[in-house]
């Protein structure tokens, strides 16, 4: 265990709920769309502090399962919003080297935000200097069930037998197949939940709530937080020797 103290200074993989936005906006008396604004800014701050600070993988949740209960006017402003990034942030993206996923259920999206999520995926899929992913209508519960779905299609189907379902099985029918698990998550705002994040995926994770509010996180205290995780002993359930 020592050994893999010693060669994970830096987490591979941070996943980062980035939350606190409505209150960043209520404490100036603006909309809450005012904080959403604000904190889609900050996403492009922390993407390019990952490869001085050895994070590989950054995974950032956009909009949850549960976010539809918003009201009308809140979901609308954030779906605008998704689609401006990605138009404003393409090109920086493919040219700094950032290669993009997105992770959760697109059926519910409009179908001119899929199709502009397609192709920032398409466009960057080369990229290999920091992989962002960005969980977009992503739950927990909601993959782990479509992940379930589609492996009980395959044993109908006779492609696979019910004996062959192992969590490596499993973790392949995941939105995430082909990211390695997070090695920390971080949630800003000061609430310490997981609201229904990457719970397959951080069974292993180290956390880090900090009270800082999204739209206020800057790369300095990302990288405070980073340094913080290279002092943290992970067990992975045996004993530290
Ligand atoms: C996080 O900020 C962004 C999304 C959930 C889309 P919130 O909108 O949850 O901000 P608070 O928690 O109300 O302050
Ligand atoms: C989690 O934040 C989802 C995102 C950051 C996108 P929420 O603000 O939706 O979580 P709860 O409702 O406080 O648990
Ligand atoms: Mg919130």
């Amino acid at each position: 265990m020592a050994k893999d103290v010693a060669e994970k200074q830096s987490p591979e993989h941070v996943a980062i709920i980035m939350d606190g936005n409505g209150r960043w906006a209520q404490q100036r008396g603006r909309p809450r769309l005012f904080g959403h604004h604000a904190g889609a800014k900050r996403v492009r701050e922390i993407v390019s502090a990952c490869p001085e600070i050895g994070v590989k993988y950054v995974t950032i949740f956009a909009f949850s399962t549960e976010n539809w209960k918003r009201t009308q006017t809140e979901v609308a402003g954030l779906m605008r919003l998704f689609q401006r990034y990605i138009q404003r942030e393409a090109q920086d993206l493919l040219d700094n080297g950032v290669c993009v996923r997105f992770i959760g259920d697109r059926v519910k999206l409009d179908s001119k935000l899929v199709t502009m999520m397609d192709n920032l995926e398409l466009s960057t899929a080369h990229n290999t200097r920091v992989h962002l992913t960005i969980a977009l209508n992503y739950g927990g519960r909601d993959e782990v069930t479509r992940a379930a779905q589609r492996l009980a299609y395959e044993v109908e189907q006779g492609r696979l037998s019910y004996k062959d379902v192992d969590a490596e099985t499993l973790a392949k029918f995941l939105d995430t197949h082909v990211l390695p698990d997070p090695d920390l998550v971080i949630r800003t705002s000061g609430e310490a939940r997981i609201s229904n994040f990457l719970l397959w995926q951080s069974a292993y994770a180290e956390y880090e709530f900090v009270d800082t509010l999204w739209p206020d996180f800057t790369a300095e205290e990302f990288a405070e937080i980073v340094a913080r995780f290279g002092t943290r002993e992970r067990r992975f359930g045996a004993v530290a020797v």
